[in-house]
């Protein structure tokens, strides 16, 4: 069985973090944040705005948001499920910032998401640019649908 680190983003109303801690609580998994160094106020979120800072550092795909740690600890795992709220159709500029910040090379990244209703969108082909080739990026789960404990165990384990 490969190792495999829960690593997450949320930001607006702890949907996502519920729902990775609900999968790492699944499969007795570890679990860590990523932070922004500058967290998103209210306003910062309130993408109606197409000028708020949220959906701007979205659509410019340049953009790398700053993490507040640089502790993640990726070299120890094999299998890394990345979750995050769905941004303007994709995924929010930080997960790159994360996917960069770190040594990629050989590991499984499997992604989860939250949202408004939307699924994955183009979050796979927006971050395959931030990891080398050796890296693969696969869709999870859409955790808008609840799913029981013993579901996401399985889940899980059917990674390997
Ligand atoms: C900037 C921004 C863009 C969003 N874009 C979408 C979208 O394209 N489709 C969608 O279904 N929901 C969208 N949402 C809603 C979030 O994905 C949803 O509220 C998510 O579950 C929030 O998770 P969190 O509480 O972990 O931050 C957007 C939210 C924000 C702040």
């Amino acid at each position: 069985m490969s190792k495999k680190l829960v690593c997450y983003f949320s930001a607006e109303a702890g949907r996502t973090k519920r729902a990775a801690q609900q999968i790492a609580d699944a499969a007795g998994l570890d679990i860590y944040e990523i932070k922004p160094k500058v967290p998103y106020t209210r306003d910062d979120l309130y993408w109606p705005n197409d000028k708020c800072r949220s959906v701007v550092e979205t659509l410019d795909r340049s953009f790398r948001p700053e993490l507040a740690d640089h502790d993640a600890p990726i070299a120890d795992y094999d299998t890394i499920l990345i979750g995050y709220p769905l941004w303007c159709h994709g995924c929010p500029t930080i997960i790159n910032t994360f996917l960069e910040s770190y040594d990629f090379s050989n590991k499984k990244v499997v992604l989860f998401m939250t949202s408004g209703g939307n699924g994955f969108m183009h979050s796979a082909e927006w971050l395959r640019p931030s990891v080398p080739d050796s890296c693969t990026i696969t869709e999870g789960i859409n955790c808008n649908r609840p799913m029981s404990k013993e579901k996401l165990a399985e889940w899980v384990a059917s990674l390997d």
